[in-house]
């Protein structure tokens, strides 16, 4: 079954049904102010630091029907010479009313809610104008009956505490300092204040709209009802004919304004626009409270908001004959790229904000990968942080907070027994410079001088690099780094963060992103002509290389991990964990697999850990907690690491397997793990079928195919990139554009449009034998290039002819 479809032309999933199995959400402005909407109009908006700054009361725990930060009540008078009201919500969260039509559009950048009841047509548009620190709701409201009809509009907004953890974890404290104010301005419309005393500095919550309030509350009791005995779902002061206009003082702050709209005449329409919003005071929102009060204004943010995603999204456009994998690539892929660069793994329906754990630097490096031929700026300016929190010896911080730029070393330190650190980290920002070079050929950023993290007691740092120099001293780290077989050490965990094995224990996959990240560097260095630094890094790999075949290889696949005592992990000498996919996929990335092996470890792969939801992250999974492996043990088998679907490594495979030409099985790879794929049997999968999620349970679970913490997983830019770069074969590199394809032989071929370097270029790929693979010439504008080449870049708009041949 489904619960929506993806409308292509007008780039939004549209949810049809609102009892979805779990809540779908939307993001809506930046982590300078924004945050996420859900399907049902709750709405979790933060400015700046989630956990130091939040503005609504989202409590994702609570079941689905229950009122969550924002909503919008309707009311009508009751029929047939009956009291009182009708009071029903457009979004039937919280009043549970039945909708004779319910379209929920999740678009870029806004949420629009349409729904019918009570021959009421409700047309709600949520987003965040550029720039701006206000959430706006554009609320249409159409009488669709034959009769005339008094309505009123109740839109309602529930406060937390700024401080996300304190909220729940003070009943006296907290709603002592909550205060709430009613602020009559002289056009007469009300400004609803809500103070943020922030621990050195104040701040206003506003709620407000651009027509008359006829009667509110600022307090949650009085607006429930008879001491709360009074519902969400049923507030009996809604049967009032008026409010009662609570000045809360204290306690749980909501802001709920009652808008006599009077009567609509039979298809009559009416608007009203409301924003919420926060600044330092009053006098410092009131210019952007006066814009958005005027519809054309928010209009033309609506438009701005637009024309972003076009030309955002205009960077890449696919077009093969499959819609699934267009539908992703050319929008919600690549909307999500944008997300994860933008909010991390910071807010999400899962991911709470509650921590003080801000980005993480492999994640944020990895999703950079994803992000940079979309949002090239960007993603550079997320580099110059990664690197800033890099460390005078190579190694980086863990984790660190964008806004304030302090790092953390994350759960390493939970653990005295264990490393406080981690052996990856600082490779992958290796990767994320490579890629920025080969993207823009912007060298010159390699002299660019970025600090190291470490600073002095007046808080300057101690020491500074040129990027070239951050990205030797990150290699020279690990090649010092080496455990008793010449492989890197563990340290805390390497990107499985949950297996934390003992001091002494060394990690393949490490081993394979330093001979990744050295691979790059070689060929950087040869392109500045720098022969000390390629000889130097080649005899680095050269080793790296040896020390793997030579102790990792297994029989049929690589091992994943070196015991302090030696004893190999992801061994078929092991029980539990005997096989690891990253570790086959990496070593036939950083080309370290020799000769057959790399064939052979993926037919392992495909072997043992392919299922039809995706490829398990390993196998057979641990049952029970064993304080030896760590984290991965207090999952049940089949669930998250520890044998899950971890879809985050489903997209390193595929991109091994293009690498070794098979493009039938990358494509079988791709098809299934495809949200947009799943549209129609989505009982299994649960979440949004337009983004991917981080985990999906494995076939050792009973609920296998079920799919869990969507939008903030670097699924989204490996995934980009394993559709855009691997199957459809679109590469930067250092000297141009290369095309090297890799596509399922059934299809006739495929179109791409791609931005690269300012220049614009058609490519055209024609398969009339069906093959996987196989570019002998480029037609260029006409001209004949012979050879698997690069594309020199030139300004301008180009065509790019290539038939596949043997
Ligand atoms: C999620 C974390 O954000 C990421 O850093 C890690 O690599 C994966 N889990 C795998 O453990």
């Amino acid at each position: 079954m489904n619960y929506g479809y993806f409308d292509d032309p007008n780039r939004e999933y549209v949810i049809t049904d609102f009892r979805t199995p779990v809540k779908w959400i939307n993001y809506i402005g930046t982590l300078a102010f924004g945050g996420y909407v859900d399907h049902t109009g709750g709405a979790l908006l933060c400015k700046g630091d989630p956990m130091l700054n939040r503005i609504t009361k989202y409590i994702t725990q609570l079941p689905a029907s229950e009122f969550k930060g924002t909503g919008l009540y309707l009311r009508i008078p009751e029929t047939h010479g009956k009291a009182g009201y009708r009071v029903f919500s457009p979004f039937s969260v919280p009043c549970l009313n039945r909708l004779d039509r319910y379209e929920c559009h999740v678009g870029l950048g806004y949420t629009r809610i349409l729904s019918e009841a009570e021959g009421i047509l409700t047309d709600v548009t949520i987003f965040v104008p550029r720039g701006a620190a206000c959430e706006v709701r554009r609320i249409r409201i159409t009488n669709q009956t034959e009769e005339p009809i008094h309505v009123d509009v109740i839109p309602v907004v529930e406060y937390t505490h700024f401080n996300a953890l304190m909220q729940l974890t003070n009943a006296d404290w907290v709603p002592q300092t909550m205060q709430s104010e009613c602020v009559e301005q002289a056009n007469g419309l009300k400004v609803f204040k809500q103070y943020a005393f922030m621990n050195k500095k104040t701040a206003v919550n506003y709620f407000t709209s651009n027509i008359a309030v006829d009667s509110f509350e600022t307090d949650r009791r009085p607006f429930l009802g008879e001491n709360e005995y009074g519902s969400w779902a049923n507030p009996f002061s809604l049967q009032q004919a008026h409010l009662s206009n609570s000045v809360a003082l204290r306690g749980d702050n909501i802001a709920a304004l009652l808008h006599d709209l009077g009567i609509l005449k039979p298809g009559e329409s009416r608007e009203i626009i409301t924003l919420l919003g926060q600044e330092a005071s009053l006098e410092a929102a009131q210019a952007t409270i006066d814009r958005y009060r005027n519809p054309d204004a928010v209009q033309a943010a609506l438009d701005e908001e637009r024309a972003f995603w076009d030309q955002f999204l205009a960077h890449q456009q696919v077009n093969t004959p499959d819609p699934a994998f267009n539908t992703m690539l050319n929008v919600h892929n690549a909307r999500q790229c944008y997300i994860t660069l933008h909010w991390s793994r910071y807010l999400s329906y899962y991911q709470l904000g509650y921590g003080a754990r801000g980005m993480g630097y492999r994640d944020s490096s990895q999703d950079v990968m994803g992000a940079l031929p979309l949002a090239t700026e960007d993603s550079l300016a997320l580099i110059r942080k990664l690197l800033s929190v890099q460390k005078k010896n190579g190694s980086a911080m863990h984790q660190f907070n964008p806004l304030s730029m302090v790092g953390s070393e994350g759960d390493s330190l939970e653990r005295e027994d264990r490393p406080h650190y981690y052996s990856d980290d600082h490779l992958w920002a290796v990767l994320a410079v490579s890629h920025y070079l080969r993207e823009t050929g912007n060298l010159a950023f390699l002299d660019e001088i970025i600090p190291y993290y470490e600073k002095d007691r007046s808080g300057q740092p101690v020491e500074s690099g040129s990027v070239l120099d951050h990205l030797v001293r990150a290699v020279q780290f690990t090649h010092i780094d080496l455990g008793q077989h010449g492989l890197p050490l563990l340290g805390f965990a390497d990107w499985n963060d949950t297996l934390n094995l003992p001091k002494g224990a060394e990690s393949v996959l490490t081993a394979c992103l330093y001979a990744t990240a050295l691979h790059e560097l070689i060929v950087l260095a040869v392109h500045l002509g720098q022969s000390a630094l390629v000889d130097r890094f080649q005899q680095y790999y050269e080793e790296i290389k040896n020390k793997v075949n030579q102790y990792a290889w297994d029989g049929n696949w690589y091992a994943a991990y070196f015991d302090a005592d030696g004893t190999p992990l992801g061994s078929k000498h092991n029980a539990n964990g005997q096989i690891y996919a990253y570790p086959q996929a990496w070593t036939v990335i950083s080309a370290l697999a020799e000769g057959d092996r790399a064939k052979m470890a993926l037919e392992s792969v495909s072997k043992y850990l392919n299922t039809r939801n995706g490829i398990k992250l390993s196998t057979p999974g641990f049952n029970g907690f064993d304080p030896t492996k760590g984290g991965v043990t207090t999952y049940p088998p089949g669930a998250k690491e520890n044998g899950g679907i971890f879809l985050h490594v489903n997209p390193w495979v595929i991109i091994a397997e293009t690498m070794v030409g098979n493009g039938e099985r990358a494509y079988e790879y791709y098809q299934q793990i495809n949200p947009a794929a799943k549209n129609d049997r989505i009982e299994e999968f649960e979440c949004e079928p337009y983004v991917y999620p981080q985990n999906i349970l494995g076939d050792e679970h009973p609920l296998f195919g079920l799919a869990r913490n969507s939008w903030l997983s670097g699924t989204a830019s490996w995934m980009y990139q394993a559709g855009t770069c691997y199957i459809l074969g679109i590469q930067p590199t250092l000297a141009g554009l290369r095309i090297n394809p890799c596509i399922p032989p059934q299809w006739d071929g495929f179109e791409v449009t791609r931005q690269f370097r300012g220049g614009m270029y058609h490519i055209h790929v024609h398969n009339p034998k069906h093959l996987c693979q196989g570019v002998r010439q480029l037609l260029v504008d006409g001209h004949v290039i012979q050879g698997d080449t690069v594309i020199a870049y030139e300004e301008g708009h180009h065509t790019v002819e290539i038939t596949l041949e043997e």
